[in-house]
């Protein structure tokens, strides 16, 4: 995902500096070379050597280090970084670099670079709130600098508030939202993610083990590619993808309404939800006492929410372009091209999930794509991270040859 990308993390002094060694971790493991730069106070707080073993590459702290200055170290970083990001950024970083002082490896460095810089900004709730500190960073987010806004929480000096350092996995999505081509700005894209329950009695449900890891992935895929997206997901444990709207449902009934309510405006749906095709025909209110030795509940059908969609009357407006998954045990190919046809897609994702490393509830998956056109292509073994780009790259190369696209 970040392959062939040099990014700078610089560390300042702050006890959020443990949750940079996170970070590095989440950046290399994306295959990004990092290189860190650490003000006096951050070694304060952390070794040098973390940082230098994790992302294999020699930790900078000082502006005139003999060996690296022998290229001038600073600014040779500086040109070929891809992106800078400060995390944890302290008051004073900022406002050192908002008023133009470079009197050390980090600040001097940040000023010489030509790279898109996001800062993480972690302190004490007032020093957040400090006119002083609002006013640099008013001043560096209209000359483009990139904020990561701190979250609410108990501080490390014992007070509560705003001021934490948001998430290294936060950070982590919108540096790679920041290098990833905007090809899907100006879409809006809904997707559709993990399981519907449905409900017996209060206590009972009928559902499947869909975790929206897919649909999760394909959110994210879509965010970081400038489109504007709603996620309609059923339950999951999953945290919410950086800029995303979230609904939530429980219900294949549910789902429908939201999908329905919201299509109207869409350029493209994906439904990567497995959603249960039915559900009990009588929702008991109480819980049902065991009785005999067997039990029979009557279902019925629930709603085709992809069918839906694909038979809809748009009026003036054009379709949305529409994906849909086929989770298939047997008969892949047939049964997807079946489901791509009755159901009216452009696109169907088949995937085989009798397969251990495929389908429900794990990090890959292995995919069949058929086109409208009769085409198809076999994406092999791959992470559902990357399947989602697979599906995205494969959706703009076709919604740009749509007319009115
Ligand atoms: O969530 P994960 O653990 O990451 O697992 C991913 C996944 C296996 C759930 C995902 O890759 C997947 O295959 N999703 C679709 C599952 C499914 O319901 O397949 P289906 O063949 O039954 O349905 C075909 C299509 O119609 C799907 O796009 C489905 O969202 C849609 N559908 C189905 C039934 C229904 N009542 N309404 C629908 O809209």
């Amino acid at each position: 995902m970040l392959s062939n990308k040099k990014i700078i993390l610089g560390v300042s002094g702050g006890i959020a500096a443990y949750k940079a060694v996170e970070l590095t971790r989440l950046l290399t493991k994306a295959g990004a070379d990092v290189h860190v730069i650490m003000t006096h106070a951050a070694q304060e707080f952390i070794a040098p050597l973390t940082f230098q073993t994790l992302s294999a590459n020699p930790v900078h702290t000082a502006l005139f280090d003999l060996i690296a200055e022998q290229e001038i170290g600073h600014i040779s970083l500086a040109d070929r970084a891809d992106l800078f990001i400060i995390a944890p950024a302290t008051a004073n970083i900022i406002g050192k670099i908002a008023a133009g002082i470079a009197d050390d490896m980090l600040t001097t460095t940040v000023m010489a670079t030509k790279a898109p810089v996001l800062f993480a900004p972690a302190m004490n709730v007032n020093m957040y709130t400090n006119p002083i500190y609002q006013e640099n960073e008013e001043k560096l987010r209209r000359l483009g600098y990139l904020f990561e806004a701190p979250v609410s929480g108990s501080l490390a000096c014992g007070w509560e508030g705003e001021g934490k350092l948001a998430a290294p996995e936060t950070i982590f999505d919108c540096a790679v939202a920041t290098l990833t081509k905007k090809d899907l700005s100006g879409k809006k894209v809904l997707i559709t993610a993990g399981p519907t329950r449905e409900e017996i009695d209060p206590v009972r449900y009928i559902s499947n083990y869909s975790s929206g890891k897919m649909g999760y992935a394909l959110a994210r895929a879509a965010q970081r590619r400038g489109a504007q997206v709603l996620l309609i997901s059923g339950p999951t444990s999953l945290a919410k993808p950086y800029g995303v709207t979230v609904v939530t449902v429980t219900s294949a009934n549910e789902m429908q309404r939201e999908v329905m309510a919201r299509v109207d405006a869409c350029d493209v749906v994906i439904k990567a939800a497995a959603v249960a095709d039915y559900r009990p025909e009588l929702r008991n209110s109480t819980k049902i006492k065991k009785k005999g030795d067997s039990a029979i509940i009557s279902l019925v059908k629930n709603p085709d929410i992809l069918s839906e969609l694909g038979k809809m009357d748009y009026g003036s407006r054009p379709r949305p372009f529409l994906v849909g998954f086929a989770a298939e045990t047997d008969a892949l190919a047939e049964n997807a091209a079946k489901k791509l046809f009755e159901k009216r897609l452009d696109i169907i994702v088949a995937n085989d999930v009798s397969k251990a490393d495929a389908g429900f509830n794990v990090d890959t998956n292995r995919a069949l794509l058929f086109f409208k056109d009769g085409s198809s292509t076999d994406c092999g073994l791959m992470s559902k991270d990357q399947l989602a780009v697979t599906i995205l790259d494969h959706v703009i190369s076709r919604l740009t040859e749509q007319p009115g696209a």
